[in-house]
């Protein structure tokens, strides 16, 4: 059985994500699709040109990851795609940021994206890829972001590690490292933190755009993906400036 995985399916990108690849060149038997809510699951099932099987999972709990685990080890089906979406971040200083979200990002952007994708790697075959939500916040620290920026640094680092492990498996790993984007993303940062810290969103992109670019650069087998001319200028100008100088012109940005 030929299967792709999308995480943090129920919206945004990976929302996305799970339509253009149902819709690919790759045939497959089924779509697995991970978040917690039902009805943009089942919304979306509905959709597919393909069958989808629907865990709602929370994947900040550590028995989340272990079901698709179980599941991929009961049916030990060939995994074509994996795309690690789900993720959040929430604006604000320290302490803006109640503690437990700022450690469920931790959990969920970093411990569970490397626990799917522990469970997934034993049954990805080769010219299997691996897409991982990163975020142009991983390129240097971010006042108002930090804990997410952090996040996102590690999954960038761990992705590119992975893509160079899996080449002699014939396996790619694409950080995703996108720019904002239009998604509920932005929603559920301004909840329960400071809403007003992050107010300007420049060069705010389709989610629909940043899937198809991601899907084109992990074709091609790249180990990052940077959609648009804004992105790329950002990444250029993080490897070239301090970071004292990048976090000076985010600070002028952002409010
Ligand atoms: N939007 C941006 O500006 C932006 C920029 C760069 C990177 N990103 C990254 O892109 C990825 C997708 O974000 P998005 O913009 O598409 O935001 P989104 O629309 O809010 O989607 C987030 C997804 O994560 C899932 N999720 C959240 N908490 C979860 C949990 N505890 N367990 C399982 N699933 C959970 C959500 O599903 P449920 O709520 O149904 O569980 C949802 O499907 C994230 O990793 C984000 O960090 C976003």
């Amino acid at each position: 059985m030929k299967i792709a995985i999308v995480t943090g399916a129920s919206s945004g990108i990976g929302w996305e994500f799970a339509r253009l690849i149902a819709a690919g060149p790759e045939p497959l038997d089924e779509l697995w699709l991970v978040a917690r809510r039902r009805d943009r699951l089942e919304a979306l099932r509905r959709e597919l040109p393909v069958p989808a099987r629907l865990f709602f999972l929370d994947l900040t709990r550590p028995e989340g990851p272990e079901v698709l685990k179980a599941e991929l080890k009961r049916l030990h089906p060939l995994v074509c795609l994996l795309v690690n979406a789900a993720g959040y971040g929430k604006f604000g200083r320290y302490d803006a940021v109640p503690e437990q979200a700022a450690l469920g990002m931790i959990d969920l952007n970093c411990r569970a994206l490397t626990a799917v994708t522990t469970a997934a790697l034993p049954y990805l075959g080769r010219g299997a890829r691996i897409l991982q939500m990163a975020s142009t916040s991983s390129f240097q620290p971010l006042p108002d972001m930090a804990v997410y920026a952090a996040t996102k640094a590690f999954v960038a680092s761990y992705s590119r590690a992975l893509h160079e492990e899996l080449r002699s498996r014939g396996v790619t790993c694409t950080a995703v490292c996108a720019g904002w984007m239009r998604t509920e993303f932005l929603e559920v940062a301004r909840r329960g933190a400071d809403s007003g810290a992050v107010s300007r969103f420049p060069f705010l992109q389709t989610p629909r755009a940043v899937a198809e670019q991601a899907l084109r650069d992990s074709a091609r087998g790249r180990a990052v993906s940077v959609c648009g001319l804004w992105n790329q200028l950002h990444r250029a100008a993080a490897k070239l400036l301090p970071a004292q100088a990048v976090m000076w012109g985010w600070k002028r940005i952002k409010d």
